[in-house]
């Protein structure tokens, strides 16, 4: 994998918008993983300004986003159909018709862990379809959980999952009770591109940043390979890069890192 320092979180941001932007530039018609929650928040910032003030065209991406929460209407705020909505989508100008989020509404579900509900399978099995319609993801942008999670692969998830549904750990729905009201009221299930659709991305750029993401990253970087920790799938990648910022990278032994 190669890791890739910066100094703060503005500036590993404007690293992975200028990596992003140049794939975009080099492909027009990009097939585009995205991420939602805080790490990504800079990127789409400066992919944004580069729209805006440099031309940097999307009318021709195609984007898969990995996860979204099992529940929650698109119009809901904390849905992550919203958040794409107003962090990226809104100020660029994708065609809408391009952009894939997966489903959260399926009205009443069974949930067993021995037998996925027909109406989720249905759309997995979609979702798998359509990213291999487009010929696979280009480039996929991940960020990282405190506990090692990639989307909402939580710990001990296959390393071959496809799209599937997921309980979220109470470590991610205590980590995501930020966004809501209550703990209560985050939801208890994800839908989520599994670690095998991830890995089949031609290229992963995995973000991190903050100290509280420095465990997960030294064990995804530096750790043995274990489901107990997806992330450290990555080192299996072809075409791997961690973009991080000093905090986040201060666990990893010095010499295995690029200073950007
Ligand atoms: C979100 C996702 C999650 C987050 C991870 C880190 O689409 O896939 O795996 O990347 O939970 O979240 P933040 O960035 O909020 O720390």
């Amino acid at each position: 994998m190669l890791v890739v320092v910066h100094s703060n979180y503005e500036a590993m941001s404007k690293k992975a918008a200028e990596i992003v932007a140049s794939r975009i530039r080099r492909k027009p018609n990009l097939v585009l993983g995205l991420a939602t929650g805080s790490t990504p928040l800079g990127l789409y910032k400066e992919l944004i300004r580069l729209h805006k003030n440099d031309g940097l065209d999307f009318s021709k991406v195609v984007t898969f986003n990995l996860d979204e929460y099992v529940g929650l209407a698109p119009e809901h705020d904390q849905s992550y159909h919203y958040f794409m909505w107003e962090n990226l989508f809104k100020h660029i100008n994708v065609n809408p018709s391009n952009i894939h989020v997966p489903q959260g509404m399926f009205g009443d579900l069974k949930i067993s862990p021995f037998e996925t509900d027909p109406k989720i399978e249905q759309f997995c099995t979609w979702y798998e379809d359509e990213i291999k319609k487009y010929g696979g993801v280009d480039i996929q942008i991940l960020g990282i959980g405190g506990n090692g999670h990639i989307a909402f692969n939580e710990p001990g998830s296959s390393i071959g999952s496809r799209t599937r549904i997921k309980t979220l750990t109470e470590k991610t729905v205590k980590d995501n009770a930020r966004f809501f009201k209550s703990k209560d009221e985050v939801p208890r299930y994800a839908i989520t591109m599994g670690i095998g659709t991830i890995m089949e991305s031609k290229e992963l750029l995995l973000l991190a940043n903050s100290a509280g993401k420095a465990d997960a990253v030294k064990s995804a970087v530096e750790g043995s390979i274990t489901a107990m920790c997806p992330a450290s799938v990555l080192q299996l990648h072809r075409k791997a890069i961690l973009v991080a910022d000093k905090e986040a990278a201060s666990k990893l032994a010095s010499e295995f890192v690029t200073y950007g």
